[in-house]
């Protein structure tokens, strides 16, 4: 007998996926950079890592966001082109780096590296730019640099650097938290740097240069600060386009959890956190819409995910993957299929071995965690149809919060060759609970319906090391079928996809 009902609704079509939610992010911070996507800061052991390319094309992540995060505003993008051993070695501000724990940065992985690097996975690049100490002229170089096809001095220089054809970066941002490490700025403060910084980077019709380049505005999860800064920008007369493409906020949750010593309530609390994702976007899409504007502004959330005590500076932001990290990723991937309507991009930190990374490294291995599964099992949905769905589960009241925990959510979708796709989770740590799913008006006896499940019999806080990676591999699920409603067990703290045809 079911004790959790998930009615998908096929009529009620929310809006496309766009297969940038499924995004990535990537700073030079620890070993994200240095031992992550590039063997060593040393240049003369230069190169990236194939295993980790290897790993990250197999997902098919749509897009990149480099270089920071804190370090994109104390970043001077000229110091990481041309011959690695001319480049200077700087300060790294804000984070240790590499296989010393330096807060050094030795230039070694740059632009063309970076762009390069995304040409091999497949993925789109989303540059920061910085506002914090750079200015509008530096940004602008960085995207003749990277995009011009004319005869120019820093076009020329890029050719000379190897890359003949313009790279055509589309994604640029305008600046990273700068109501905090990126300038403490208020917003106002913010909105006319970055009006400054958007008509000379530029992506008007009536510029020369238009590269029908996207632009992104970082805003906070202190959603007065976002409505204070769209007031601002949108005071100006901008003519007839209205510069911004993308406002974003960054959600990190499970701050105050020891992962290694949490226990089933900490494990509540902390979904609950991570469920407050709905509750930004709601917030961050509201602040976008009280401004009348020329352009379709998105929700972007370009830093998400787990960060636990365990992660601090001097460990280059570190923590253990762990299955119950992994569940709140497929808890949000849900809550951004819901927003389709307004989601045009996500970004979970950090891509390899920082914080809620995909990819883990040591020495010469490399491997996946459980949060990579949950993005593999969650493929489906990239680009097709949301479906409204609806849930009916029980849940628990949660300690130290106002919020009860919802144990059953879910989201839907339909591809254009109508197979439809259901993820379905289960966040309760204690127990297991049969769910019902009801495609209303889809009788699906016939259909070949094909399931798979995440995490059955792994405790949440078991950790994922080179030994053990495969046991986290999705497994078959079995479905009983009954005209339209598909019934699956889940036990505690796992996640299902289910493909009916
Ligand atoms: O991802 C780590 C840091 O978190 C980023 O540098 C910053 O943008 C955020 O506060």
């Amino acid at each position: 007998m079911a004790n959790a009902r998930v009615t998908v609704h096929p009529e009620a079509r929310i809006d496309r996926i766009e297969p940038e939610v499924h995004g990535h992010f990537s700073e030079h911070l620890g070993r994200c950079v240095y031992d992550g996507l590039w063997t060593d800061d040393v240049a003369e052991q230069n190169g990236f890592r194939e295993d980790v390319v290897e790993l990250l094309a197999n997902l098919e992540i749509p897009v990149l966001r480099w270089p920071g995060g804190c370090f994109a505003d104390d970043y001077h993008w000229e110091d990481g082109v041309g011959p690695q051993e001319e480049r200077p070695r700087r300060r790294n501000l804000f984070w240790a780096q590499g296989r010393e724990d330096i807060p050094e940065e030795s230039n070694a992985f740059g632009t063309d590296e970076f762009l390069k690097f995304c040409e091999r996975v497949g993925t789109e690049p989303y540059l920061a730019a910085n506002v914090g100490s750079g200015n509008p002229q530096e940004a602008a170089d960085w995207v003749e640099y990277c995009n011009y096809d004319g005869d120019t001095e820093l076009a020329n220089r890029r050719r000379e650097n190897g890359h003949e054809e313009p790279y055509g970066v589309k994604y640029w941002g305008l600046g990273n938290e700068n109501w905090g490490c990126g300038g403490r700025m208020s917003p106002e403060q913010y909105a006319r740097e970055y009006r400054r910084f958007a008509t000379y980077v530029g992506s008007m019709d009536n510029l020369m240069l238009d590269q029908n380049l996207e632009l992104i505005a970082c805003g906070f999860a202190n959603h007065e600060w976002n409505h204070r800064f769209m007031e601002e920008v949108g005071k100006t007369d901008w003519g007839v386009e209205f510069p911004l493409d993308h406002l974003t906020l960054h959600h990190y949750y499970g701050r105050s959890m020891s992962i290694s010593e949490a226990s089933e309530e900490k494990y509540d609390q902390f979904l609950v956190e991570a469920l407050e994702m709905d509750y930004h976007i709601e917030r961050i899409a509201s602040a976008i819409n009280a401004v009348a504007t020329t352009r379709d502004i998105g929700v972007i959330i370009d830093e998400w995910g787990a960060w636990h005590t365990e992660a601090v500076a001097e460990n280059g932001l570190e923590q253990p993957g762990t299955v119950i990290d992994a569940l709140s990723a497929a808890a949000v991937l849900n809550i951004f299929n819901h927003h389709s309507d307004v989601m045009t991009m996500s970004n979970i930190a950090q891509t390899v071995n920082v914080l809620q990374c995909l990819v883990e490294t040591e020495g010469d291995d490399a491997w996946v965690r459980p949060t990579y599964r949950v993005f593999d099992l969650y493929a489906p949905h990239k680009g097709n149809d949301a479906l409204t769905t609806s849930v009916d589960t029980p849940s628990r009241d949660v300690e130290c919060t106002d919020d009860d925990l919802p144990f059953v959510g879910a989201s839907a979708s339909v591809a254009d060759t109508g197979e439809m796709y259901v993820t379905v989770t289960n966040l309760d740590c204690r127990d297991g609970h049969t769910v019902d799913v009801a495609i209303e008006g889809c009788d699906a006896t016939d259909a070949d319906v094909d399931a798979q499940v995440l995490f059955e019999e792994q405790a949440p806080d078991l950790e994922v090391d080179a030994s053990n990676a495969d046991d986290f591999a999705a497994e078959d699920l079995d479905v009983d079928v009954d005209g339209d409603v598909l019934s699956v067990d889940l036990e505690p703290s796992t996640v299902a996809g289910i493909s009916i045809p």
